[in-house]
């Protein structure tokens, strides 16, 4: 029994790793909210996203600038919403633990992002990328998932991951350590042409 637990608990924890399941149920799993679609995450159209997206907003930025940040600086939480909106609504791509995700660019990099093109890409040192998240469950409750950043730092700093820096924050502000190379850059690596960009679903981008 105990050797079937332990097989269990290491298949589980490879499991979060990618789903990040975890993270979104601090947050009061049964909790209602007025932003509820009531209408499974996967039968909502763009339009319905849009509409939980833009009643969340205001909560879910609360949420991500509650309590210390720690290695993570302040500042970028802050400011990210004043970066260049490079989604124009929320939409679910099946990555990033299956949710609706919104992505804003800083000035440095916006240009170069907004191209969103396929090859040659070089994101300038300096580009800060933060990705916003939230899930609606099955029987149609919004959940909010955490905000995701990428970092391009200077040439030489990480070549085993192509210079950009990782991190994440829960929805309910704690910063949170995971493994980058296998739980971000792994996934991230596959866009190698892209300077590894996912870059939104096309009928979410900036026209
Ligand atoms: C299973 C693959 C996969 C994993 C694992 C993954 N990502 Fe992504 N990521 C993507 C894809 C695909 C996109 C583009 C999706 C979209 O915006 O619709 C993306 C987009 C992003 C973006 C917006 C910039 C871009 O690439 O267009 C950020 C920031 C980001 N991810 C951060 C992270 C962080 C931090 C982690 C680790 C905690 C992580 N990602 C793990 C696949 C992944």
């Amino acid at each position: 029994m105990k050797k079937l637990l332990g097989v269990f608990a290491v298949s589980a924890v490879a499991m979060t790793v990618y789903t990040y399941p975890m993270y979104d149920g601090q947050f009061e799993a049964s909790a209602k909210s007025k932003c509820d679609p009531k209408k499974a995450g996967d039968k909502l159209s763009f339009k319905e996203a849009n509409k939980v997206y833009d009643c969340i907003k205001k909560d879910l930025l609360a949420g991500y600038l509650k309590g210390p940040k720690r290695w993570i600086p302040k500042s970028r939480v802050q400011n990210y919403r004043k970066w260049t909106a490079v989604s124009t609504l929320p939409a679910n791509p099946g990555v990033h633990g299956g949710r609706f995700l919104f992505t804003y660019v800083n000035r440095v990099g916006a240009k170069e992002y907004l191209k969103y093109a396929d090859e040659g890409v070089k994101m300038p040192a300096g580009t800060l990328i933060a990705k916003e998240s939230f899930s609606v469950t099955k029987k149609g409750r919004v959940r909010p998932g955490p905000l995701f950043f990428m970092e391009k730092a200077k040439a030489g700093a990480s070549p085993q991951s192509n210079d950009w820096y990782y991190y994440l924050v829960a929805p309910n502000g704690r910063p949170l350590a995971v493994k980058v190379m296998k739980a971000c850059h792994e996934c991230h690596s596959g866009f190698a042409e892209r300077d590894n960009l996912g870059y939104p679903l096309e009928d979410a981008r900036v026209k």
